[in-house]
């Protein structure tokens, strides 16, 4: 019998590039996959505490060597756990918010408005307001919002600071969805209007241009262009530069779909990515009047390596053309991102017997919930565990309440583990649900229990 996990492990830990290769059954940081799933169970989202303060430090080390006027604004729509949005902020990072609900969180979390970057083509106008009135740096994507501020800077009796948010052709298909375009002038035309208007100072330019974006050219010419912008505005006395920000959208190690080289080959380093931006950013510096701050807000390249989702097989079938099928407990439910990644995945403990090419496939009950196709896995039966790496970015926050409710996120400290959220029940599923008194069910009794309200009712179609 050959032993497969070594050359699993070796195929596909994770860790990044450099980084130790994980144990065969380590899940985490040391901490046993059969441990965490005896204490909290499976499905379950694990997080390491030590990646995410290493990836933030590398991250603005990286930057500030070489610019040293570089803030970090982490993007909370990537992954907005409060334990996780607490660490990052323990190490320094600043909050980009694109919704009043991640202006509260940020608030909640105790970030200052001067350390919270507003983002986003939809700000209702109430957040706009309070976005204003802490001092937060709005960056703004359209007109109507411009009215709106200028309406805001009515009320709070002075003028508002702001941003805009420009786009270019930097990719294909562009991303033009948001801010104003600078190609076509519409940008700068915006700055003159901002100049016209008493009630706004223009004081920064913002671009995002996508995500997952490994090609690190893309940065310098987004750079190049923002700074082409601001020497303009400064030139003709528009506004008064004071940051220009990048946006997020830097690799992590996760492997695309369609890609042939894995994700931790391809991707660029911090160091990649903060030389192509500051190279450029520091020749067209000495241009301008000031040195501007230079904001960046990852998201993945922070998050998605620091976590793993635990499960577990639930059956093990073979379909009429010969697939092996290997049933999980967490299906795409929880790994939405598994639609576009090949999310690298290891077995939980050390097994002997040959490996062979399987479908991993979720519990939900829709032909697509595919977690791999046609991965090598040595043998596994019901309860063994499965671990998906790079499990961090648009996962928990983009996980379906899809007939399961969702799983506990747990965090590896050193030699302990905590949970930063507890695991969804059937009375949080439910609990904004309100029943109109004519579709009460008839008995007290029957109200706790839905299956047998069903059958008191006399419907008697049930559920399979
Ligand atoms: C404005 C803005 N900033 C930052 C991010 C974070 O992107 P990523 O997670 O790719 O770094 C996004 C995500 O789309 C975004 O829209």
């Amino acid at each position: 019998m050959r032993r497969e996990l070594g050359s699993l492990t070796k195929q596909w830990g994770g860790g990044g590039p450099g980084a130790p290769p994980i144990a065969v059954g380590e899940a985490v940081d040391g901490v046993s996959a059969q441990s965490l799933k005896t204490k909290y169970g499976s499905p379950l989202y694990v997080v390491s505490e030590a990646t995410l303060r290493k990836n933030l430090r590398g991250f603005l080390s990286a930057f500030r060597s070489r610019y040293p006027e570089t803030v970090l604004a982490y993007s909370y729509k990537t992954n907005y756990v409060s334990g996780i949005c607490a660490t990052l902020h323990q190490e320094g990072a600043w909050a980009e918010v694109v919704s009043g609900f991640e202006l509260e969180r940020a608030r909640a979390l105790g970030m200052p408005g001067s350390q919270i970057v507003y983002n986003g083509p939809y700000k209702p106008f109430d957040h706009l307001l309070e976005a204003a009135r802490l001092g937060v740096r709005i960056n703004v994507d359209n007109l109507e919002e411009l009215a709106d501020l200028e309406e805001v800077s009515r009320q709070l009796k002075r003028p508002v600071k702001i941003g805009i948010r420009v786009n270019m052709r930097l990719n294909d298909p562009p991303w033009d969805k948001f801010g104003f375009n600078m190609e076509s002038g519409q940008a700068l035309e915006v700055c003159r209007r901002i100049h016209g208007s008493k009630l706004l100072r223009l004081a920064g330019l913002h671009l995002h241009a996508g995500t997952y974006l490994a090609n690190v050219e893309i940065y310098k010419r987004a750079i190049t262009g923002l700074l082409d912008l601001a020497m303009t505005v400064e030139a003709q006395r528009l506004g008064d530069i004071e940051y220009v920000d990048l946006g997020g959208g830097y690799a992590s190690r996760n492997t695309i779909l369609s890609q042939l080289l894995p994700g931790e080959m391809t991707a660029p380093s911090y160091a990649e990515y903060a030389e192509a931006i500051s190279a450029p950013l520091k020749a067209c510096v000495k241009r301008l009047p000031r040195r501007p701050l230079l904001i960046l807000e990852p998201g993945r390249a922070i998050v998605d390596d620091a976590v793993t989702l635990l499960v577990s097989v639930v059956a093990v079938k073979k379909t009429p053309d010969g697939r092996t099928l290997v049933v999980v407990d967490g299906g795409v439910n929880l790994l939405p991102t598994a639609y576009y990644f090949r999310h690298d995945v290891v077995a939980g403990r050390e097994v002997e017997g040959d490996s062979a090419r399987v479908d991993i496939v979720g519990p939900l009950c829709m032909q697509i919930d595919v977690l791999r196709r046609d991965v090598s896995l040595p043998p596994v039966s019901r309860g063994s565990i499965l671990l998906f790496r790079n499990a961090g970015a648009y996962t928990v926050s983009n996980s379906m309440q899809f007939i399961y409710p969702r799983p506990p996120v747990v965090v590896v400290s050193g030699r302990e583990t905590h949970v930063l959220r507890r695991g969804e029940r059937t009375e949080d599923l439910v609990r904004l649900d309100e029943m109109p008194a004519h579709l009460a069910p008839r008995s007290a009794a029957s109200s706790r229990n839905g299956h047998k309200t069903a059958r008191a009712n006399g419907n008697g179609r049930g559920h399979s």
